[in-house]
């Protein structure tokens, strides 16, 4: 893996580019799949773009189309939390989703953290892999969930 200008992470994987710059991002593949899919049902197309804005992403492209995609929200210090993971379903069962996750684990900008987190409804065992368990103590854990944040954009451009 190269570190090219700045800090961003390109690797090679036969035919598959995995890159964390920005500019290769395709909003329309990341919106296309998100609005779809059950945790982020109906995120408008500008809560995407501002999503991305704020993160370290990786995306995963075959050519020039974007197939994968993940993203880091973190303080690059003491925390990470891992979102809006995904590998297009042609593209899926290739080693793809665990590529990008092995490659923002090791990033050089998010070592040392004391805690990374992630939800998942059904991919532990990908997860797992990277070290990741469930909740030691759920007790200790609190959370504010609005699931239906999204609905009240309904009927605006997305
Ligand atoms: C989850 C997802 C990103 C995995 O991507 P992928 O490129 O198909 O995964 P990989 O080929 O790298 O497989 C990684 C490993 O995770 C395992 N895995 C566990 N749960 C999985 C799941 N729900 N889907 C796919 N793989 C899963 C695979 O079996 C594989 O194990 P192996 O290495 O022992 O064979 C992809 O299936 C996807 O986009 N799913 C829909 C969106 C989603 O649910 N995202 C996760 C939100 S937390």
């Amino acid at each position: 893996m190269s570190q090219g200008a700045g800090s961003t992470i390109e690797a090679r994987r036969g035919e598959f580019l995995l890159s964390t710059d920005r500019d290769r991002l395709d909003l329309n593949v990341i919106h296309g799949f998100l609005t779809a899919c059950y945790w982020a049902k109906g995120i408008p197309r500008e809560v995407v773009a501002r999503s991305i804005e704020n993160s370290l992403c990786c995306g995963v492209y075959k050519q020039t189309q974007q197939v994968g995609f993940a993203r880091v929200v973190s303080d690059f210090a003491t925390y990470a939390y891992i979102g809006d993971v995904f590998v297009l379903e042609a593209f899926r069962g290739q080693g793809l989703g665990k590529w990008m996750m092995e490659a923002i684990m090791t990033h050089p900008q998010l070592q040392g953290l004391r805690r990374w987190s992630l939800v998942t409804r059904d991919a532990h065992s990908l997860y797992q892999q990277l070290s990741f368990t469930p909740l030691k103590k759920p007790e200790n854990y609190m959370e504010l969930h609005n699931p239906s944040v999204y609905q009240s954009f309904s009927g605006e451009a997305k």
